[in-house]
Formats: structure tokens, C-alpha cells, sequence
């Protein structure tokens, strides 16, 4: 695949960014028809920043409080976003809410993972809300963008067993270990044209989902899409 045919994306994240090198990882293993134009953080000291340099992948700290108010930094981070023409933006840990005048200029061309079986437990602390619930199973799901957190239409969720003595430590590495496989797969499923929102509704090969993909994962390695 030659670069010009690949859809660029703008990958933005606030920590860690154990999302965005499985992305970096899958583009670079030629499994995702996309490739990573930026990386926009809200903290300076985000991992993910010094993983995209690491990765020759441009990359922005635009920091809050170098704003007057959260208006002022949606609008700069838009601008920032806009400016590499990205085919897709993704939502790779960004712990920040995003105002509505971001949602709107990208609707349809967001996506976010979680690390929950959304619609429940969006937010924070999930994993610790999850075993207090007492669950048996949880999951991560990825979904388009919208005004309401967590809440934009499901694409995509991989489930899997709660285990006797899962901590929210355990539970959240075994969680992120799929999201490392499904978020990948999704973004090639928008890459290739395969996935659209429409009608404030995620479409998969020209058809309106009515529950999200499940994404069986057997073991590690493998994903399979039902
Ligand atoms: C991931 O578990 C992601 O699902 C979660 O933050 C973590 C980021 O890890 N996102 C949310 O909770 C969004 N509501 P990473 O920085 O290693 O990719």
C-alpha cells in the first residue's frame, strides 16, 4: 500500500498510550490501511508523546491551563487536529471531556475506546465499579464520538470473564490486552470504508448495526469479528 492511499489519522491521548503503540504497531505490521499524522496530548509528560517520536510521528503537547478557559483549548486543540487533515480522530485515553464545538466539527469521524461493556459503567474508575457490582464479565468497547461521554453509537465490544481475586489492577491488563486487539481492527474497518456513522447510527458493510460487533478473541493473537 503506498502512503498516499493510507487514511491519516490524529491519535489524541492523555497518559500511558498503550493504545496508541498497538496502533503504531499495527500500522507499522502493515494490518491498518491508516497511518498516525499526529499525536496530540493534554499533559507534557505523557508516555504517548515520547512513544509517537519514537515512532518519527509528529507530536503536540497542548497543555489546559495555557488557555484562558476549556472553550479557548477546545478551539486551539480543533485547530490543531484540523491542521493534519486527519480522515479519522481518535480517542486513545484522552482524559478529558471534549467540548461540542470539537464533537460537531469531527461527528462521524471519531472514535473512542473504553475499557467497559458500554453502555454500562462509562466515566472513571470503571474497573473498580465493575467488581464492586459483583460482574461476571466486562469488556472494552469502542464507539463513535458524540456530545455525551462514553455514550456516542457502539461499534465494537470484546468480552471477557471477571476472575475470583481480579483486582481493578488485574481486571484493567486484561482488559487492556483487548483493547490492544479490537481498537486496531475497528479503525481498519473505518480505514477501508467498511464502517460509517450515519443517522447518528454506526453502519458495518452498508448495514445499520443493531447491537455492537462482537469481537471473539480465542486467544491473544487472534481476532475474529461475528
Ligand atoms: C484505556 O484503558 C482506555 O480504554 C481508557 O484509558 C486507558 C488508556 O490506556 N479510556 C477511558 O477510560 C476513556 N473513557 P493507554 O493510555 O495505555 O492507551
Amino acid at each position: 500500500m503506498i502512503e498516499g492511499e493510507r487514511l491519516p489519522l490524529v491519535v489524541l491521548a492523555s497518559g500511558r498510550g498503550s493504545n496508541l503503540q498497538a496502533i503504531i504497531d499495527a500500522a507499522a505490521d502493515g494490518r491498518l490501511a491508516a497511518r498516525i499524522a499526529a499525536v496530540v496530548s493534554d499533559r507534557a509528560d505523557a508516555l504517548a508523546l515520547q512513544r509517537a517520536r519514537e515512532a518519527g510521528i509528529f507530536a503536540q503537547a497542548l497543555l489546559p491551563r495555557d488557555f484562558p478557559d476549556p472553550a479557548a483549548y477546545d478551539a486551539a486543540l480543533a485547530a490543531s487536529v484540523g491542521s493534519h487533515r486527519p480522515g479519522l480522530v481518535v480517542l486513545a485515553g484522552f482524559m478529558r471531556i471534549i467540548g461540542g464545538g470539537f464533537v460537531r466539527r469531527f461527528t462521524g469521524r471519531m472514535l473512542n475506546i473504553h475499557p467497559s461493556l458500554l453502555p454500562k459503567y462509562p466515566g472513571l474508575d470503571t474497573h473498580r465499579r465493575v467488581l464492586e457490582a459483583g460482574e461476571r464479565e466486562t469488556g472494552a468497547s469502542v464507539h463513535f464520538v458524540t456530545e455525551a461521554v462514553d455514550a456516542g453509537p457502539l461499534i465494537a465490544r470484546a468480552r471477557l470473564p471477571v476472575r475470583p481475586g481480579d483486582t481493578a489492577q488485574t481486571l484493567a491488563a486484561r482488559v487492556l490486552e483487548f483493547e490492544h486487539l479490537i481498537y486496531p481492527q475497528v479503525i481498519d474497518w473505518f480505514a477501508t470504508g467498511r464502517l460509517r456513522m450515519r443517522d447518528g447510527r454506526a453502519w458495518l458493510d452498508g448495514r445499520a448495526l443493531d447491537k455492537p460487533i462482537a469481537i471473539r478473541l480465542k486467544h491473544t493473537s487472534q481476532v475474529a469479528a461475528s
